[in-house]
């Protein structure tokens, strides 16, 4: 049987690989255990594994502007790490990137989804450090490594854009939400499935979008949350992205194609609105948050 070894694994996504795979034998390593920028420490962790799920990343997006080094030694050397000790042993790689590492338009033309294969031209500097860990994983081991590009997450267990619309709505005063910004929002879980499809397939390389069907602006993606909770979607009203705002730079198409699945002989990922649905009811977001007056 399969033996995986998943890595950052007290993160949002890892929560549900590991829940997918809690059939099969998995080395779970969070940070404490496991801190991948260490290469000697990944060499003795990925031998007695098959495959590799690396889920640790350098995930804050706006301090990475500051600390550009720190974030591109987890999400760049720590990548090439558990590329190099995989090919050592001939174990695969699942290395998750982003969105990020695209520019503002596609090759293919304004409107149209990134493609696999697009050129990389992040805009911001984490997602300079995850093109460059895409870089040095497969150049490390091109037979072994999947890239699964994911983006606009959220799942049961961590912060999220649902988790931040859900509290900002429970103060009950009308806000803003960029409405030129456009994405997938997807299901943490739908990864976790979308991996264990391209695994159970025998794919030891390639490029895939792990990203829901379909697309919306981040306004699109609240009012949704709101209506699906109960709430009224006109407290949320839409606002143009302020060039500066933040410090790091967001894409504004982020609309990634689905073609590599097709050529996987597999199915891309189902259309956000209905995976969002199932997840709000498992979660318990179909209902309102409590006001933070209500007493506990
Ligand atoms: N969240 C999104 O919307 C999104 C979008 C596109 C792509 N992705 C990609 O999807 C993957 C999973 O994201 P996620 O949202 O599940 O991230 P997450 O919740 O931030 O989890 C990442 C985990 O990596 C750990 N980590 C950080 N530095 C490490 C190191 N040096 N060694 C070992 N572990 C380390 C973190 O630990 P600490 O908390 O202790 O730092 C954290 O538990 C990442 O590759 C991310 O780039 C995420």
């Amino acid at each position: 049987m399969t033996r995986i070894l998943l890595t950052g694994a007290d993160g949002m996504l890892a929560h549900d690989l590991r829940a997918r795979f809690a059939g099969r034998p998995v080395t779970a390593l969070g940070r404490a255990s496991l801190d991948i920028t260490d290469t000697e420490a990944c060499r003795a962790a990925v031998r007695g594994h098959d495959v590799v799920l690396n889920t640790a990343a350098w995930t804050a997006v706006d301090a990475a502007e500051d600390e550009p080094e720190a974030a591109g030694r987890v999400n760049a050397l720590g990548a090439e790490n558990l590329a190099r000790a995989c090919a050592d042993t001939g174990a695969v790689l699942v290395q998750y990137s982003t969105d990020y590492v695209f520019g503002d338009t596609p090759p293919t033309g304004a409107g149209t989804p990134w493609p696999e294969e697009a050129p990389l031209r992040p805009i911001s500097v984490y997602g300079r450090t995850k093109a460059e860990g895409e870089r040095r994983a497969r150049a490390a081991h091109p037979d072994g490594v999947i890239v699964m590009r994911t983006a606009w997450l959220y799942g049961a267990h961590g912060r999220s854009f649902v988790t931040a619309i859900r509290d900002r709505a429970a103060l009950g005063e009308p806000f803003t939400v960029v409405d030129d910004q456009w994405g997938q929002p997807t299901w943490t879980r739908e990864v976790a499935d979308g991996t264990a499809a391209i695994l159970d397939r025998g794919v030891r390389s390639g490029i895939v979008h792990a990203t829901a069907s379909g697309s919306t602006t981040w306004f699109g993606f609240a009012r949704t949350i709101l209506a699906t909770a109960g709430l009224d979607p006109e407290l949320v009203r839409p606002a143009a992205t302020v060039p500066g705002e933040r410090p790091a730079p967001r894409p504004r198409w982020s609309v990634l194609g689905h073609d590599g699945w097709a050529r996987l002989g597999l199915a891309p990922l189902r259309d956000w609105q209905s995976a969002f649905a199932d997840a709000a009811a498992e979660i318990g977001w179909a209902s309102a948050p409590p006001s933070p007056t209500d007493g506990p």
